[in-house]
């Protein structure tokens, strides 16, 4: 087709798992006490498919919400910033990414059109699906695709022109708040000063609301929160047994986040081969698995403050469960 560029993938990430970080983190996170698997190891293309199925679960708002603000405000935030790179960490399927890139690629633009997209997420598949299928949408449009963490490949983001580096759907809210901060802060290194952030978080609200979204009535939050051990079973050989553990979702209202746990309902021993480590779980012993922290204005403000940003505007959903906040590096 005349004027598609076709879309360059940079895999800055083993394509095999078992030989990456997954062995370290097994090592060190089950290794460890509390015990832990970090969230990223969620997304095996069966965790993608359960996660996209829990975005459309009528007790999870966030998606949702953060999509109206998108929907109401996208003209916005193209006008308010002059980004001609739009850099989007843990893109996924790109599915919202589409309204912001519509939006800077309106000739309306004081800016003029996005120059770039730049895609950065651990799943290959996903992403070179979607790399393709936007080049097509928005032809004359760059799309250099990153196969990568964003928590180790910040640094090789491409540079040039003026990036927005766009973090949306609270999967910021991954993070613990040391991780955070370190994360915001190389977040803030690999940006030169006058580049744009724009943060997607969801926000702090009644404890029932927020422990449905984690704890729908389908099931659908527990099978991909166990989903964890079957990728560990399969990529180091290990020999979890999903039943023999149940889904602990709870708030804490001290930290302000929802704690996925699972929670051994016997004594076990787990062989994990691949990760040369044999954990023995006595009954009741919980695996953290992920943390969806939720967040305050201040809050926000504040920890971006301190990072190395000044958060110019924030756009909130009618109903205010969700935020996107756009802000300068100093
Ligand atoms: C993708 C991290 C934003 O925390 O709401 C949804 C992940 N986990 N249900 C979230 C998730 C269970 C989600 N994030």
């Amino acid at each position: 087709m005349s004027g598609v560029v076709e879309p360059r993938v940079r895999v800055l990430l083993d394509p095999d798992w078992a030989s990456g970080s997954l062995v370290d983190d097994v090592r060190r996170g089950l290794g460890g006490r509390p015990r832990r698997l970090p969230p990223k190891w969620l997304y095996d293309p069966v965790g993608a498919d359960l996660f996209d199925e829990i975005t459309r679960l009528p007790e999870y708002y966030p998606t949702e919400a953060e999509r109206a603000i998108l929907t109401a405000h996208a003209a916005e935030i193209a006008q308010a910033c002059d980004a001609s790179t739009l850099v989007e960490l843990g893109s996924g399927t790109s599915d919202k990414t589409r309204t912001l890139l519509d939006a800077f690629r309106s000739p309306e633009r004081p800016h003029g059109p996005l120059a770039r997209f730049v895609p950065v997420d651990v799943s290959d598949g996903t992403l070179r699906d979607a790399a393709s299928m936007l080049s097509v949408r928005y032809p004359g449009m760059a799309v250099e695709a990153v196969v990568g963490d964003f928590t180790l490949h910040l640094g090789q983001l491409p540079r040039g022109d003026r990036r927005m580096v766009a973090f949306l759907g609270s999967t910021i809210g991954n993070f613990y708040l040391e991780e955070r901060a370190a994360f915001l802060g190389a977040l803030a290194d690999s940006l030169d000063s006058g580049e744009w952030l724009l943060l997607g978080t969801d926000l702090v609200k009644g404890a029932d609301r927020l422990v449905a979204a984690y704890d729908d009535a389908a099931g659908v939050t527990e099978r991909f929160i166990r989903n964890c051990l079957l990728v560990v079973n399969r990529e180091l050989g290990a020999d979890f047994d999903p039943g023999a553990f149940s889904y602990v979702p709870f708030w804490d209202p001290r930290m302000e986040r929802i704690d996925m746990r699972l929670r051994a309902e016997e004594p076990q021993t787990v062989t994990v081969p691949g990760a040369d480590l044999v954990v023995e779980l006595a009954t009741g012993e919980e695996i953290c698995v992920e943390i969806s922290t939720k967040f305050r204005r201040e809050g926000i403000a504040a920890e971006l403050g301190e990072a190395g940003f000044t958060v110019e505007r924030t756009w909130t959903d009618d109903a205010g469960d969700f935020a996107l906040t756009l802000a300068r590096r100093d």
